[in-house]
């Protein structure tokens, strides 16, 4: 095999930062693996509207089927958005044996056993790297590089809007419906930004970190959400008068009594170093056993970021899909690494 056929199912502000990145990358990425990777097919919902990607227009496609059957395409990105056409595109995908990628939240923390069960069922990969924390490798860091450790805690900001808001509003004095028109300009509110500032965005990443840290099965309904509309005007000047700053946290610990996650706004000492991570960064924390504390900060949105981690995903996928030209069986069943058998 010289060549592995990408589709991509969205060319928003992901998708088109998937495209630059597979484009701009194009000899590193020859150089890694060895074949030429490229985007074949691209769903778009829109035909007329004006693109910036430099994508040929010819690879554009308003036929989901068409695309997701297309026996010609090795891996399905998607980066479209929402929730049930998502779900079906990707179960639709694995279905014909595809490797999946997605940037999907959404899907993932309602689905994602359920789809990585499925992943497992047609020895594909389903990889989600890009649906928490944006440009930051968390996903990877505790599926594998903290496997060997007993994770007790995580705490940290997962929301780069909010997180944008607050900064605006205390650095540059911003309104709130200014600073988040901006975020939504810049590309990181969701289409429906009010999943952002409720702290739903915030609380469906806690549930895929918590189900990973903890080997088990979260669910939405067990997170306790309390969203930007519970700061009170004066509640951030307030906090800056006694030293402390308001920051959106997702927290999530496992004790004797269970695991309890929460998505919050709290006042953080500005001694901690949440509270020096600003505008749309994020930053998780975590607690092991083993390791002690440990934090990753980096970019939790936007367009380069975020496709940074969609297309380390679609290497990891060309790679198992060239093992497996190979003759070598590589799946290593997702599922069970999320959800160990004795956890049920
Ligand atoms: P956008 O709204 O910018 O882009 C969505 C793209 O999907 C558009 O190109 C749109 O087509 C296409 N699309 C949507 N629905 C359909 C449909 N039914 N049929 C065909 N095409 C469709 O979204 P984002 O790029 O911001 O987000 C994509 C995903 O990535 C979401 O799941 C989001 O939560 C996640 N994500 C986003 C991050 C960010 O910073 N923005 C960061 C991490 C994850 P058209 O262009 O024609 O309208
Ligand atoms: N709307 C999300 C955020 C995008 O602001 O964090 C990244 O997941």
């Amino acid at each position: 095999k010289n060549e592995i056929s990408i589709g991509l199912l969205g060319l928003g502000t992901v998708g088109s930062g998937v495209a630059t990145i597979l484009q701009q990358h194009q000899q590193d990425l020859r150089h890694k693996l060895g074949v030429q990777v490229t985007i074949k097919k691209v769903l778009i919902k829109d035909i007329n509207k004006e693109r910036l990607s430099s994508l040929d227009p010819s690879v554009f496609c308003t036929d989901i089927h068409e695309l997701l059957n297309d026996p010609s395409l090795d891996i399905i990105v998607e980066v479209m958005g929402g929730i049930d056409g998502a779900k079906n595109a990707i179960e639709e995908a694995l279905k014909a044996g595809k490797q999946v990628v997605t940037a999907n939240k959404d899907v993932m923390a309602e689905y994602g056993h359920e789809l990585l069960k499925l992943a497992d069922e047609q020895k594909c990969d389903l990889f989600y790297e890009a649906s928490v924390a944006g440009g930051i490798p968390i996903i990877r860091t505790l599926e594998d590089g903290l496997a060997s450790d007993r994770i007790s805690s995580l705490m940290g900001i997962v929301n780069g809007t909010t997180n944008f808001i607050l900064t605006k509003m205390k650095k540059e004095n911003m309104s709130y419906a200014d600073a988040l028109a901006e975020a939504t300009a810049l590309g990181y509110a969701e289409s429906d930004p009010s999943a952002d500032v409720d702290g739903l965005d915030a609380a469906r990443k806690m549930v895929i970190l918590s189900s990973l840290a903890f080997s088990t099965e979260v669910h939405l309904d067990d997170v306790l959400v309390r969203g930007m509309k519970e700061i009170r005007d004066g509640d951030l000047d307030m906090a800056a008068d006694f030293g402390y700053t308001m920051k959106m946290i997702g927290s999530s610990k496992k004790d004797e009594d269970g695991i309890e996650v929460a998505v919050e706004p709290v006042f953080m000492a500005n001694s901690h170093p949440l509270a020096s991570v600003n505008n749309e960064y994020n930053a998780v924390y975590i607690h092991g056993d083993a390791v002690g504390e440990t934090m990753l900060y980096g970019p939790g949105a936007g367009s380069l970021p975020t496709a940074t981690s969609v297309v380390s995903d679609i290497i990891a996928a060309c790679r198992n899909l060239l093992l497996e030209v190979n003759g070598k069986r590589v799946h290593s069943a997702q599922h069970e690494r999320v959800m160990k058998p004795e956890s049920k």
